[in-house]
């Protein structure tokens, strides 16, 4: 059973899914631990609510020395026996060092669909761009930020009067939807990294409607 550990930095919506999926059965995998960078995150107590551990390294105990932040956060997720890391909102850039020592095991979830968009509010990115469809993207993490090999993405609709608010409530449930079956694809071994491109190896019954991919390949 692989150890997953989540990073966070605000309310955790995504965690609560990941959590969920892995409490449900649906992804051989066992949350060990979640960490945040803000002691404050509503994500949590979220945690401690569903029975996961939860720990805070406060970013602002090491201001200017973000190495040393990365290494005390790899250490909270080392000694929990994490094997896979998931970002859930993690407002954080991370140092070649982090990146390095999780490469090939950690997720993020960007609400985007990449390459559009990266960075802060994806959402208003895409409204302000007058984009007709918008969506949300699980990758791989590299040390480019919103960058890595892309695993799945889910498109959605933009709506006429659609704001930031109702544009993002719509994606955030296409997040929900897609990041724990990437977690169980990784969980399983079954994702295979060839250069910018994310092989899934065997059928996915489970593999949802026509707006997400990849395709299964056999
Ligand atoms: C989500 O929109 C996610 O795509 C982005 O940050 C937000 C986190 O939301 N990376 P939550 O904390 O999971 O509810």
């Amino acid at each position: 059973m692989k150890r997953v550990g989540i990073l966070l930095s605000g309310r955790g919506s995504n965690m609560v899914a990941l959590v969920e999926a892995m409490h449900a059965g649906e992804i051989p995998a066992e949350p060990a631990i979640v960490v945040s960078d803000r002691p404050e995150a509503p994500g949590l107590e979220r945690a401690r609510s569903l029975g996961v551990a939860a720990a805070a390294v406060p970013r602002k105990d090491y201001r200017g020395r973000r190495e040393e932040h990365d290494r005390a956060v790899a250490a909270v997720l080392d000694e929990a026996g994490v094997d896979i890391v998931c970002l859930a909102g993690y407002m954080r850039i991370l140092t070649p060092w982090f990146v390095g020592h999780y490469e090939g095991r950690m997720l993020n979830i960007h609400p985007a669909l990449l390459p559009s968009f990266p960075g802060l509010h994806g959402q208003r990115q895409a409204l302000e761009h007058g984009v007709r469809i918008a969506g949300c993207t699980v990758h791989f993490v590299d040390a480019e930020v919103d960058h890595g090999p892309i695993v799945i993405q889910a498109a959605v609709p933009v709506l006429p009067g659609d704001d930031e608010e109702t544009l993002s409530a719509r994606i955030l449930a296409q997040e929900h939807r897609i990041y724990p079956l990437a977690l169980r694809w990784l969980a399983e071994g079954r994702l295979r990294i060839e250069g910018r491109r994310v092989v899934l190896e065997g059928e996915d019954p489970g593999l949802p409607g026509a707006l997400v991919s990849p395709a299964p390949v056999s």
